[in-house]
């Protein structure tokens, strides 16, 4: 069977690119601005708890499944999501599920979940399948196109219109796909320690004023529009109209700006990781040609030839796609590095105190080609996941493409893994 050996250059951090001086003064922060992967992967080394030091800051990057759970689990009293991670989504998503901490991430996290139920899941493929229909209906033999383009706009696309109806989907995809681009890539850019205040007037920050403030006036206008017409039979079973229904237990509703904020939410959460995996499915699969015959096998075999959407019970029964996906978030996962800042000092053992405000780096991706929990960890294997027992085994903390937490984990992140087959 071929094995596809993946690896990750680490060639940007030889010694001699950085002086001694500048790197005894800065410590780490420089190698992991320029490529923070490979720095976390260097830093490392299968350690449980490697320390870095951003100038006088020190960081803790886990490694240890224990401690990564117990990280996670603290999230509501020992930890909140950080500062560099807020203040780089504060402008896109303010305060949103994502970032949000405490009381109020409890409250939020009690009117988000119900929006992932089952029964509004079904509508959901629904749309995928209809939008992926229309992608595939455009395509030709042997024609070339942007893999990761093409994908964004697809699951932006099923994004917007789960979220907002088909006719705003249409309306604003483009340049909601213009904007997210931007956003995304500024992000990625400063959610790793340093951010600088956003009125600096500097080029990438006056571009990231300029699409999160778009951003939120189309959202805006979408929320405007659809309350004028609440009372109308021109309302729609979307993500936004049950957002809208939705109480907590005192009968509030959530206001526009709470709204606003989930909504963009949901585009930043929803639309980037799902791209992201299915771009690396299919690299991966490319070099797996009888990995991929045996998915579209699968996929005759279950669905038949069908054109409506599957239903959530089929798409439980492509266990091989389920494999390949959940494969693809092991090597490759869309959030592959997670933070969280001590609320105050935390002894996670009695080598590791976390002072007050110190942070803490999960890297999923380190922690997904740990040696000790997979075998030949750098190639892709969907068949290790086939018969369920890796998974049963697996210690909490090792395998964490959705992260962990003190509540479930979203319904929408177990469909994903089944839905995107
Ligand atoms: C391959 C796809 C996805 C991946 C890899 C992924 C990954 C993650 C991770 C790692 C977190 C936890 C972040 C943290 O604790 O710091 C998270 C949270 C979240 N994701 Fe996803 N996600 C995916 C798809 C989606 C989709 C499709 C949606 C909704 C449309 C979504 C909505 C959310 C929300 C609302 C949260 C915050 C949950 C909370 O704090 O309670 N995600 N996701």
């Amino acid at each position: 069977m071929d094995k596809v050996k993946q690896g990750i250059s680490t060639s940007r951090l030889k010694e001699g690119q950085i002086s001694p001086m500048l790197r005894w003064l800065t410590g780490d922060l420089i190698p992991f601005l320029q490529n923070p992967l490979a720095a976390s992967i260097a830093a490392n080394h299968w350690r449980p708890v490697a320390r870095l030091r951003f100038l006088h800051m020190g960081v803790a990057l886990i490694l240890d499944p224990a401690l990564t759970h117990q990280v996670f689990m603290d999230s509501e009293d020992a930890f909140n999501k950080g500062k560099p991670v807020k203040a780089a989504l504060d402008k896109w998503i303010g305060d949103g599920l994502l970032v949000a901490d405490g009381e109020y991430w409890k409250h939020q996290r009690k009117l988000i979940a119900p929006l992932f139920h089952h029964r509004y899941m079904t509508d959901y493929v629904i749309v995928m399948h209809r939008r992926c229909l229309r992608l595939v209906e455009g395509w030709n033999d042997g024609q070339h196109f942007d893999l990761k383009n093409t994908l964004s706009k697809l699951t932006l696309g099923i994004v917007c219109e789960a979220l907002f109806s088909e006719y705003n989907s249409d309306r604003y995809a483009d340049e909601l796909a213009e904007i997210l681009k931007v956003l995304v890539r500024v992000v990625g850019l400063e959610a790793s320690v340093l951010v600088l205040p956003d009125w600096l007037p500097i080029p990438y920050k006056r571009a990231k004023r300029q699409a999160a403030a778009r951003l939120r006036d189309i959202v805006e206008a979408i929320i405007a529009d659809r309350r004028s017409k609440q009372d109308s039979q021109d309302t729609r079973p979307d993500l936004l109209s049950l957002m809208l229904a939705a109480r907590d237990e005192q009968d509030q509703a959530m206001s526009d700006t709470v709204l606003r904020n989930e909504s963009a939410t949901l585009l930043l959460a929803g639309h980037e990781t799902t791209a992201t995996t299915l771009m690396w499915a299919f690299v991966l699969l490319a070099q797996r040609p009888e990995l991929y015959a045996a998915l579209a096998l699968e996929a005759r075999q279950v669905l038949g030839d069908s054109v409506t959407a599957p239903t959530l019970d089929q798409l439980a029964q492509l266990k091989l796609a389920t494999a390949v996906i959940a494969e693809t978030l092991r090597l490759y996962p869309a959030a592959w590095l997670t933070g969280r800042e001590a609320n105050h000092r935390v002894h996670l053992t009695d080598d590791v105190v976390i002072p007050k405000g110190g942070l803490v780096f999960i890297s999923a991706y380190n922690n997904h080609r740990n040696p000790a929990y997979f075998s030949d960890p750098e190639a892709f294997l969907p068949e290790r996941w086939l018969d369920g027992s890796l998974e049963k085994n697996l210690p909490k903390g090792v395998y964490i493409p959705f992260g962990e937490g003190p509540v479930p984990r979203l319904s929408v992140h177990a469909t994903v893994q089944a839905a995107q087959g």
